[in-house]
């Protein structure tokens, strides 16, 4: 089937449906997503989003962006941190005014929380920055937005799974779209697309992402020549679920709750005698790895305990509803009384698809860009996170960025014709399903999957040697031959889950060699990228943005400096 849209919105999180929400005046606008807009990645982002509105103390959005390009180990882009930092406090009224019921103060201002790393006047001390609708921040964020995508009649086709995009001769002609109820492939033509499929934690094995984030749209551009930036550096959430992963929000440590060892030590007054337990992500993960390493975990397990006892009941059935809930789901566990057990758990990454901060991806490291395609959210690397993203920025990043790139979609739909969608992408398209359906290999999906998801737990995590990511290296490119040969037995069109998990398999097998491929090369520690044989961030060589291409040869690593307009890297204490 055919349809014709102005534009193209592929995913229906958070960045998505704001930039749906901008286009739409302009054009025609549809959302395409493979689960339904409201089951969106976005709606796990517990704790808050982040702008210096100073409701309960002073705030200036000059500190927001330093401790953006600080908590980044100075690898942020900074102009793309000022807008971030600027437009955020328009964006958070904005959605107010759209009907977001935040949480309120006494004097019924929006209320705001700490954060990890979010500090006044350059680090002096904590502030008060993140502001939240109890621990559903996403979740509110994601329904204010789908309602308002529907008041400016946004066509929405849920359970649509974008397997291509569709680019000729640099210039953008639609996506092609299966349809997960039937196995029908739609042609979406249209002016403009803009790339929102979120994340890929499904890389690895302990994670706080949905199984839905699997770097669909990271892997479809690579296909199509787009770079990939920074993918090297993946953040570890200090507290996810013991084995699970499932999300602890940060938002407990700033209501007051404590990290402790097996000695009941609060150990990160060792670690970060400045912002305690509100440290960076980064900091805070590698304390709970080495506190495990030598010895201090819980029952000599790996993990550690987030108490929240001493808050009171009171506080934690009203600020942090969902993490009772979950603790009870899951763990059988009342945080009110007792302590909930903790690991890292992969969470975000920083890098993703290169964009300019009006969302428009790049194609090479001079900044060449592609028209017509946009991407924004997790997915996207406009570069405002650097080597570590702050708490409650990525919520931020994709109200501020998503609205961003809407805006400039919806002026290049006014000054654009539709391209013919030729040749047919639909066989193309058909070749590589029929690989997976018709193919009569020995290897199981489930299986190459495991294996990668412990590879790059193991190898490519919280603390990272050469020997160890090289070794990464090498597994996946033996999972990626394996792949060739999987068997799916499936063979129904109807809602085939298999064949869909099979085509998501092999979208992270390829960010999984470019990961592992961008930690190899890189030799220093910055941010979340903490090389134990090359402990120091060593600006004079490595200051400077990944960006890895998808070649005959395989994939190739080039570099771009960073933009530092206002503050020079320094060591980073906290
Ligand atoms: C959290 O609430 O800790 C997650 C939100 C975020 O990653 O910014």
């Amino acid at each position: 089937m055919y349809h014709n849209y102005d534009a193209v919105v592929i995913g229906g999180g958070g960045a998505g449906l704001m930039a749906a929400t901008q286009i739409s005046p302009a054009g025609s606008t549809a959302v395409l997503s493979k689960l339904h807009p409201m089951r969106s990645h976005t709606g796990a982002a517990q704790g808050g989003i982040g702008a210096a509105l100073g409701n309960l103390e002073e705030d200036l959005w000059e500190w927001h962006m330093f401790d953006t390009v600080k908590g980044g180990d100075y690898l942020v882009d900074q102009d793309a941190a000022e807008i971030l930092a600027q437009d955020a406090i328009e964006a958070i009224y904005e959605l107010e005014h759209w009907g977001l019921p935040f949480d309120r103060t006494d004097d019924g201002k929006i209320a705001q929380r700490p954060f990890g790393g979010h500090t006044c006047n350059y680090g002096e001390g904590i502030v008060r920055r993140a502001c939240y609708t109890a621990d559903r921040t996403g979740h509110a964020i994601l329904q204010t937005l789908y309602q308002r995508a529907i008041r400016n009649r946004v066509d929405f086709f849920d359970e649509f799974q974008v397997v291509d995009i569709c680019i000729e001769a640099g210039a953008c002609q639609g996506v092609v779209a299966y349809e997960v109820a039937t196995g029908e492939l739609h042609i979406f033509r249209a002016k403009t697309v803009l790339i929102a499929t979120g994340g890929c934690g499904r890389l690895f094995r302990i994670t706080s992402n949905a199984y839905s984030f699997t770097g669909d749209g990271h892997a479809m551009a690579f296909r199509k020549g787009v770079p990939l930036e920074d993918m090297e550096f993946f953040q570890f959430h200090p507290t996810g679920i013991y084995k699970l992963g499932i999300l602890i929000t940060e938002a407990v440590r700033g209501e007051g709750g404590i990290l402790l060892n097996k000695d009941g030590e609060r150990f990160m007054e060792r670690y970060s005698p400045n912002l305690l337990d509100l440290a960076p992500r980064d900091v805070v993960a590698r304390a709970i790895h080495t506190e495990v390493a030598e010895g201090r975990g819980i029952d000599g397990k790996d993990y550690v305990h987030l108490d929240a006892s001493h808050l009171g009941r009171e506080a934690v059935e009203k600020k942090l509803p969902d993490i009772q809930d979950f603790c009870g789901t899951y763990l059988g566990i009342d945080p009110a009384v007792e302590p909930m057990p903790v690991q890292p758990t992969a969470h975000y990454a920083m890098g993703g698809i290169p964009t300019n901060v009006d969302g428009q991806v790049l194609m090479d490291e001079k900044g060449t860009v592609l028209h017509g395609v946009y991407a924004a959210g997790e997915c996207a690397c406009v570069s405002v996170h650097g080597a570590n993203r702050l708490g409650s920025n990525s919520l931020l990043e994709l109200v501020v960025f998503g609205r961003r790139a809407g805006r400039h979609m919806a002026k290049h739909l006014t000054e654009t014709d539709f391209l013919e969608v030729k040749p047919d992408p639909r066989e193309r398209v058909k070749e590589e399903l029929a690989r997976l359906y018709e193919g009569d290999g020995t290897e199981e999906v489930a299986t190459i999957r495991s294996e990668m998801r412990d590879v790059m737990m193991n190898n490519v995590g919280v603390f990272r040697e050469q020997k160890r990511i090289d070794e990464a290296v090498e597994k996946v490119r033996e999972l990626r031959n394996r792949y060739g040969k999987i068997r799916v037995q499936n063979r129904s069109n109807l809602f085939n889950q298999e064949l869909l998990e099979a085509l998501e398999l092999g979208y992270l097998l390829e960010l999984a060699e470019v990961a592992a491929m961008s930690a190899a090369a890189r030799k220093e520690s910055r941010g979340a990228h903490s090389r134990a044989d090359y402990p120091d961030r060593d600006d004079d060589n490595w200051l400077k943005h990944t960006m890895a291409f998808r070649t005959e040869r395989g994939v190739e690593l080039r570099y771009k400096p960073v933009n530092i307009s206002f503050f020079d890297p320094k060591p980073r204490t906290f």
